[in-house]
């Protein structure tokens, strides 16, 4: 597919835009490309909320039309929902849609009723009307939130944002929080939103990959950042179906979070973040080069497509520290239940389908299977669950992926401990909600089954999720 606004076009882009500029104080005019909007804890008003609608967003920058989208609050990304691990939280959601709608709140451990799934946790939101999410997050972390109705086109409209969960007691040793949600558009000449979603073709292979990536509802600027700060960097990719392999031009970044789960901090491995659709990662980002100097973030998932996605700028100014910058520490763990390894039930999710898959392609609802069934959309009422585990019981998922293609597996409600890849035990202690399982590769996760209801269980590739990938685990 061709590009629109391709790497080479977007630094010609990058050099005509104001404020990005080296040398002398050209850049202290500029804006963090990573400031969000924030709907936040701690206002006196307990209830967040998110109004959404069509608005018109400018995504790709000044010298391009205006593009059409829906988004919550009237901004690309939704503004960032934060609260406090432990704290309840209530978000007030309006549609003024003219479809229905549910919000899902991604990786926030809570109770069925809140999950936002349309049919199986809640009657959708209907336009013009309202829903209270109430829950008290367990977790602290770096979560997100998205509908789960029509979700090919809401997201690929522009409906997500970021839930940051905090700490109960402040992290320390970091300069900065930021946050870059990363989402992926495929745009027409016109800066539109190309309507033509869920293309069975598409389905049958990677998704709707789109051509333009945007860092906080922007095609990026440069991000100004300080020599010798230390930054807690958190990523969400928001994309329907984009895989990013992030590396950091002359940095090393260390992964401290995944999916919002603390992990022991350990280098990128081979410098690369890869970051599926709705995975997050956090990281410790010490910016050790010098004053006035710039260094490209790239992603190189796919290496021969590999573009610039933003550069780090770093600001002329004196470094606030020397490095080296001292041990990253590890985040406080959050409270999760240990799934008892020994006597864990263990369950076979094979996934199968796709182009070259076997799979009859005749119905597009049909082109993707778990255990040979193909469940799509966006979830119903009354879907059968795929197999029942008993509440607090200990459960082996293993994801055998017999196709060709990368499916990043998402479970609700739980998150999960990363056990082996091919056999292989993990490198680190670390917990998940959304796995990559790549091409014939196969994933052993674990978990407590510690919350009643019906978990929904799909690949994140939101086009393999409504054609087939889905499935219900229900706990009770
Ligand atoms: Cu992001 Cu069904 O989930
Ligand atoms: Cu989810
Ligand atoms: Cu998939």
């Amino acid at each position: 597919m061709r590009t629109l606004y391709p790497a080479a076009a977007r630094r010609a882009f990058l050099q005509a835009s104001a404020g990005v500029a080296l040398g002398g104080t050209a850049l202290t005019g500029c804006t963090f490309a990573s400031k969000l909007p924030v709907v936040g804890a701690r206002s006196g008003d307990p209830t967040h909320r998110l109004v959404l609608a069509p608005t018109m967003a400018s995504l790709v920058g000044a010298d391009h039309p205006s593009t059409r989208v829906w988004a919550y609050n009237g901004t690309i990304p939704g503004p960032m929902v934060r609260a406090r691990q432990g704290e309840p939280v209530r978000i007030l959601v309006e549609n003024r849609l003219e479809e229905d709608t549910t919000v899902h709140w991604h990786g926030i451990r809570l109770p069925l009723a809140m999950d936002g799934v349309p049919g199986l946790s809640q009657p959708p939101i209907p336009p013009g009307g309202r829903f209270v999410y109430a829950f008290t997050p367990p977790d602290a972390g770096t979560f997100w939130y998205h509908p789960h109705a029509n979700s090919l086109r809401q997201l690929g409209m522009g409906l997500a944002g970021a839930m940051i969960v905090e700490e109960r007691s402040p992290v320390i040793g970091y300069d900065r929080d930021l946050t870059w949600v990363l989402g992926d558009w495929r745009l027409t000449p016109d800066a539109q939103v190309d309507d033509r979603f869920g293309s069975p073709r598409e389905a049958a292979m990677v998704g709707r990959i789109g051509n333009t990536v945007t860092l906080n509802g922007r095609v990026p600027q440069a991000e100004a950042v300080r020599a010798g700060e230390r930054i807690r960097l958190r990523l969400v990719n928001v994309s329907l179906a984009r895989i990013m392999a992030l590396r950091f031009e002359g940095h090393a970044p260390v992964v401290i979070a995944v999916d919002g789960q603390p992990c022991v901090p350990h280098p990128a491995p081979e410098g690369r973040v890869v970051l599926g659709p709705a995975m997050r990662v956090d990281l410790a980002l010490d910016l050790v080069a010098e004053p006035g100097t710039r260094h490209r973030v790239i992603d190189a998932f796919i290496e021969r497509r590999a573009y610039r996605l933003v550069e780090l700028a770093y600001l002329p100014d004196a470094p606030i520290q020397r490095p080296p910058l001292g041990p990253v520490a590890a985040l406080p763990p959050n409270p999760l239940p240990e799934p008892d390894l020994a006597r864990a039930e263990r369950i076979l999710v094979s996934i199968q389908g796709g182009m070259h898959g076997g799979l009859r392609m005749a119905a597009p609802d049909r082109i993707w299977a778990l255990n040979g069934h193909s469940m799509g959309g966006d979830g119903h009422a009354g879907m059968a669950p795929m197999r029942t585990l008993r509440l607090g019981g200990s459960y082996v998922l293993r994801f055998l992926n017999e196709t060709a293609f990368h499916h990043p597996m998402h479970v609700h409600g739980f998150s999960f401990l990363q056990l082996a890849r091919d056999g292989e035990p993990v490198p680190h202690r670390q917990w998940a909600d959304t796995v990559m399982v790549g091409p014939r590769e196969t994933v052993d996760v674990a978990f407590v089954a510690d919350t009643p209801g019906d978990w929904m269980l799909h690949c994140h590739v939101t086009d393999h999720q409504v054609s087939g990938l889905m499935a219900v685990l229900r706990v009770a």
